[in-house]
């Protein structure tokens, strides 16, 4: 009888064992099932800003590799600043004079043709408004763009308790979740969400691998205090790039120590110890981590390993990582000041982003405390 009852159940189990791997969402089938809130997703910071051999090796660049590549390689948050420059939305680096990576609308149409591609992933954008586009005009560039349709509308216009699955992003079509910092009235375009309504960030201005914290900086309503940002059902956007501050007091990324800032473990401020640390303090996972120069570390590395993943599929694995050109370092940063300095002493008035990457005292040195 017991032979019997052990041949009955094989062919059962058989079947089970030969069922096709479930197609992965987000590089895993594990995911599939997973809230959109629940797991951590990898972010490019300043993504479409550039360090590669289109820009010159340009030092304001945040990452080697581009909006594409690091899609490929498995980013699934990119973010950039959006700027006004001749009539038109571009993004820029804290001003158009030190790095123009182009017109919003192109952007989003490399974003629209990767969906197009990979049609089971779910992909965040993060605009950092910094000239204050109305909602109407960044649709406008979403139209451009032609990736309306992929957008995710919210079911409402706070922070929910609950988010979507990815399958059930996948399956209706809106893989693209964009927010905005900041967007103050928006009845024209419901999937453009105000980031803060929704997500809540740790600081960003780190100069040193001891000060990375977990506390709650933005928005104001939630800073340092992690119960109400916890209870405010906002999620969590973890912030972890090292700054430096360099000539003339200008802050750009530490690009020499990002081995171990971005590192799943060992070396003061590593990526991986931080989001252990986050994590214990608010009993879940970071679900947004912002990096600079995303493949060094590898930053994804923490990701998985938070995700519970072992075996990604689908990532592209790219080549060794682009060599910056030293010499060209600071005499790119000077280009761009020197151009600066003399269009304002010329009377034009630059804005400053909100996401300040030139940190200085602007004041005193464009009102002439260097000579150029
Ligand atoms: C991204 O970079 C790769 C490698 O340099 C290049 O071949 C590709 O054209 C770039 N893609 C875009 C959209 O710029
Ligand atoms: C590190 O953080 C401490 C406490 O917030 C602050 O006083 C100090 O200035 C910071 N150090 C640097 C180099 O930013
Ligand atoms: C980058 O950070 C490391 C670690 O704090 C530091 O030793 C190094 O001097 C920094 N680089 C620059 C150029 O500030």
């Amino acid at each position: 009888m017991l032979g019997l009852g052990v041949l009955a159940l094989l062919p059962f189990a058989a079947a089970k064992a030969v069922l096709p791997r479930q197609t992965a969402c987000n590089n895993s089938p594990d995911l599939c099932s997973k809230s959109y809130s629940e797991i951590t997703h990898l972010g490019a910071h300043d993504s479409p800003f550039v360090r590669d051999a289109s820009t010159g090796y340009n030092s304001a660049g945040n990452q080697y590799y581009n909006t594409t590549l690091q899609l490929d390689a498995g980013v699934r948050m990119v973010s950039a600043q959006v700027h006004k420059e001749n009539n038109e939305w571009h993004l820029c680096h804290s001003v158009c004079e030190i790095m123009d990576a182009g017109k919003l609308s192109t952007w989003l149409s490399e974003i629209k043709s990767w969906l197009d591609d990979n049609p089971n992933e779910v992909v965040t954008v993060l605009l950092v408004n910094s000239d204050g586009a109305s909602a109407s005009e960044l649709h406008s560039e979403f139209q451009a763009a032609n990736i309306i349709d992929y957008a995710y509308k919210p079911a409402q216009t706070s922070a929910p308790s609950s988010w979507p699955t990815l399958q059930k992003m996948i399956d209706d079509g809106t893989r693209l979740v964009t927010f905005v910092a900041s967007l103050e009235t928006n009845t024209v375009a419901p999937y453009l969400m105000d980031e803060f309504t929704y997500v809540w960030e740790n600081n960003y201005e780190v100069t040193t691998p001891g000060n990375f914290s977990c506390a709650p900086d933005r928005p104001s309503s939630v800073k340092g205090n992690l119960a109400t940002a916890l209870s405010s059902n906002r999620m969590f956007l973890m912030n972890h790039f090292l700054y430096q501050t360099s000539i003339l007091d200008i802050q750009s990324p530490n690009a020499t120590y990002v081995g171990t800032t971005n590192a799943p473990s060992g070396g003061a401020g590593n990526l991986g110890d931080a989001a252990t640390k986050c994590k214990e303090s608010y009993g879940q996972q970071p679900n947004f981590i912002l990096v600079d120069f995303f493949d060094k570390g590898p930053a994804i590395e923490t990701v998985d390993n938070l995700n519970g993943v072992s075996s990604a599929t689908g990532r592209r694995k790219l080549s060794s990582s682009t060599q910056e050109s030293s010499a060209s370092t600071y005499s790119n940063v000077f280009k761009g000041l020197v151009e600066l300095v003399q269009s304002a002493k010329e009377g034009a008035n630059p804005s400053m982003g909100e996401w300040v990457w030139v940190g200085g005292d602007w004041g005193s040195l464009l009102g002439g405390g260097i000579s150029m």
